[in-house]
C-alpha cells in the first residue's frame, strides 16, 4: 500500500524527501508546505510535487494520509495535535514536543483519534545498529557493564543565524534538547531507560542563550554505567559510543549524524572469541539508513506489522532525559527517573 505524505518544512524536509522519494512503494509525497513559498517549490518542482503555503489547507485534503512535521521546535506540538484532529498519522522531527505535559496531551490525543505519532530519531537506523543489535538479539552481547557517548559537532554564529536558534524561545533547548538528543535516544534504545541522571551543562561555544556543552552520567536501569560529553565547539563533527559488555567492547562509527551508517567495530572479550563475533556478524540483516530506515519502518507499523519505527513512549522517554538534565544541572543534584506530573519541570524546562 502507499501513502501519501504531506511535508510540513523544507528545511530538513529536504532530507525526509530524499528518503520518501526512495520509498515509492510505500510513500508518495503528495505535497510540500512551506510559508517560503520558494524554498517549498525548488524542492518539490523536480519531482511533480503540489506545492501549498498553508497547513490548514493541508490538513483538509483527505487524501493526505500522514503528515511529517519539519517545523521549527516550538510548532511541532500544535501542529501534531492538529494533524491528529484531522484524523492523520503524524511524522514528527526531533524535539517531539517540548515538555513532559506536551507529550502526555499528544498521546491523549493519539489515543482519542486512533492515528499514530512517529517521533524522528533516525540516527538509530544503519548497518551499524542493526550489527549490534543482532548481537544482543542472538545472546552474544551479555550484560553491559558501562560506555560513553560523544556528540562533539562544531556550530558557529552563521548556524545561529536562524531567528529560532539559540534562543529559550525558539529552539526551547540547547545541545541537549536539539543534538546530543539523538545519541540519548540510541543509548535508550539499545539499553533501556535511564534510572538516575547527573548533569552539568555551560554556555562556551557561541553567544547564545541556551546551552552549547554538557557533560552527563547516566545510570542505565539494567545497572549500566554511561557517561555523555556534550559539546558544539569541537574542531570536527563527530558522533562516537563506545560500550563494554560482557561478550565485546563496540565502537561505532564517527560519522556525525549518521554513526550507525557505517558498519561499527567489535572486539571480543574472552571468553568470547573474535572468530565466534565475526562469524555472528557476517549474518547480521540488511538494514536501511537513516530517514529511509526509519521510515521504511514506520510503513511496516502502519501495515500492521512487526516492526523497530521509534514510538511516541520513545519520544515521551528522550524529553524526560533532558527534563531530568536540565533539573540536575540547575540543582546540582542527581535526578531519579522515570518523572511524572509531579516534577517541578513537567510543565516544562524554560527558565523563568
Ligand atoms: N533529525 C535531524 O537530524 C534534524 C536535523 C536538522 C533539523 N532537525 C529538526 O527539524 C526541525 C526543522 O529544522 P530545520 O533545520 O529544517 O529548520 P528551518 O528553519 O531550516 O526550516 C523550517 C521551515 O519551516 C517553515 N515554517 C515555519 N513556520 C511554518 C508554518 N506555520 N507553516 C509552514 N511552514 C512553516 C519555515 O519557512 C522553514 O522553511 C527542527 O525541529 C529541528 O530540530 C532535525
Amino acid at each position: 500500500m502507499t501513502r501519501k505524505v504531506a511535508i510540513i518544512g523544507a528545511g530538513i524536509g529536504a532530507q525526509h524527501l530524499d528518503a520518501f522519494l526512495k520509498l515509492e512503494d510505500r510513500f508518495e509525497v503528495s505535497v510540500i508546505c512551506d510559508l517560503d513559498r520558494d524554498r517549498a517549490q525548488t524542492l518539490a518542482r523536480p519531482h511533480g510535487i503540489g506545492v501549498e503555503t498553508d497547513v490548514a489547507t493541508v490538513l483538509a485534503d483527505p487524501s493526505v494520509d500522514v503528515v511529517d512535521i519539519c517545523l521549527p521546535p516550538h510548532l511541532h506540538l500544535t501542529a501534531a495535535l492538529n494533524v491528529l484532529e484531522a484524523g492523520k498519522h503524524v511524522i514528527c522531527e526531533k524535539p517531539l514536543v517540548t515538555s513532559l505535559a506536551d507529550a502526555d496531551r499528544l498521546a491523549a490525543k493519539a489515543t482519542a483519534t486512533g492515528r499514530s505519532v512517529f517521533p524522528v530519531f533516525q540516527y538509530r537506523f544503519g548497518p551499524g545498529m542493526a550489527q549490534l543489535r543482532h548481537l544482543i538479539d542472538i545472546g552474544l552481547a551479555g550484560r553491559c557493564f558501562a560506555g560513553s557517548l560523544e556528540t562533539h559537532w562544531n556550530r558557529d554564529a552563521a548556524y545561529y543565524a536562524v531567528d529560532w536558534r539559540g534562543t529559550w524561545e525558539g529552539e526551547q533547548g540547547g545541545a541537549l534538547l536539539g543534538h546530543a538528543i539523538h545519541i540519548h535516544d540510541l543509548i535508550a534504545a539499545l539499553l533501556g531507560p535511564v534510572a538516575r541522571i547527573h548533569a552539568e551543562t555551560a554556555i562556551r561555544v557561541n553567544e547564545i542563550e541556551v546551552e552549547d556543552c554538557a557533560a552527563l552520567t547516566l545510570r542505565m536501569a539494567s545497572g549500566a554505567l554511561v557517561t555523555s560529553s556534550v559539546t558544539l565547539g569541537a574542531a570536527e563533527n563527530s558522533s562516537r559510543i563506545r560500550l563494554a559488555f560482557e561478550g565485546f567492547t563496540v565502537e561505532s562509527d564517527h560519522a556525525p549524524y549518521a554513526p550507525a551508517a557505517m558498519p561499527w567495530h567489535f572486539k571480543a572479550r574472552a571468553p568470547t572469541t573474535q572468530a565466534e563475533l565475526d562469524t555472528a556478524l557476517s549474518d547480521t540483516p540488511e538494514a536501511a539508513i537513516g530517514y529511509e530506515g526509519l521510515f521504511s519502518e514506520i510503513a511496516e507499523e502502519l501495515d500492521g506489522k512487526p516492526s523497530r519505527a521509534v514510538t511516541l513512549a520513545d519520544g515521551r522517554r528522550s524529553l524526560e532525559l533532558v527534563t531530568a538534565a536540565y533539573h540536575s544541572a540547575r540543582t546540582g543534584m542527581p535526578v531519579e527517573l522515570p518523572l511524572d506530573a509531579s516534577h517541578p519541570l513537567y510543565k516544562g524546562w524554560l527558565p523563568g
